[in-house]
């Protein structure tokens, strides 16, 4: 299984924040944003990443990253998304390397304590389709929220005003390489975005989306408040995958 880092867009809800960089350098307490879904990765076991990025500041990657020698990596991979397309769109800049093989996809401003290793052997097991993580939240009209009966994922609603449930759907999702044709096949949404809640459906669809609950802290850090309790959560209690 390959790893892609969906580190792009334009960050607008983080002005003036993001005017002058990309929403996945700012600092989460003492590292780079873009530190930790790398992190999360790598003990995961995955060790051939690309990283997708765009917007500002995109050549910043490259000089912060390297070939990704601060995580025992030999080599990264990177691939520049035109324009704001959304998660779905810039996933299609993720073929070429997939090349036929699985992948795990991490929003960029994703962050967890713990390992998503298990999940990732339980992916393996599966023989294909896909898996998302869920957790539990205060605030799921600000996600993806999945419905369930019993372990069986019933469908995902994009940021419902109404939530089913409060299981957040969180940004790291594993694929079978059929998720390319997937993409093809959408429509932009009403934000005129092409959305990974829309090939997650198309999953459930045919029947081949499995599911696990997370353990341990998830937060995004996309707003200020978000970014803010990001690096309280790893100066608290420390995010487990990165070497402190
Ligand atoms: C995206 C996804 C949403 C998911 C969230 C996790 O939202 O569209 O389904 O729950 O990431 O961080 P966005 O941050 O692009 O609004």
């Amino acid at each position: 299984m390959k790893g892609v880092i969906l580190a792009g867009g334009l960050g607008t809800r983080l002005h003036p924040l993001t005017r002058i960089t990309n929403k996945h350098l700012l600092p989460i307490w003492d590292k780079p944003m873009i530190y930790y879904p790398i992190q999360c990765l790598v003990n995961a076991g995955i060790k051939d990443i690309l990283v997708v990025t765009g917007g500002n500041n995109a050549g910043d990657f490259l000089k912060l990253l390297g070939n990704g020698e601060d995580f025992g990596l030999q080599r990264l991979n990177y691939a520049y998304q035109k324009g704001e397309g959304g998660i779905a769109d810039a996933l299609r800049l993720a073929e070429h390397f997939a090349d036929g093989d699985s992948i795990c996809v991490v929003l960029g401003d994703n962050i967890i304590e713990n390992n998503i290793a298990h999940a990732v052997q339980a992916f393996e097991g599966q023989g294909g389709g896909a898996r998302i993580l869920l957790k539990e939240v205060h605030d799921p009209q600000r996600f993806g929220v999945a419905e369930l009966a019993g372990e069986r994922v019933l469908g995902i609603e994009e940021k419902p005003a109404q939530p089913k449930t409060n299981l957040a759907v969180i940004g790291i999702y594993m694929y079978d390489a059929n998720v390319f044709d997937i993409v093809r096949t959408l429509k932009p949404s009403r934000r005129g975005e092409l959305e990974i809640t829309d090939v997650n459906n198309a999953y459930i669809q045919r029947g081949t989306m499995s599911c696990d609950v997370l353990q341990g802290w998830w937060t995004d850090a996309g707003t200020f408040e978000s970014l803010l309790r990001a690096s309280q959560l790893v100066h608290d209690g420390g995010a487990n995958h990165l070497e402190r």
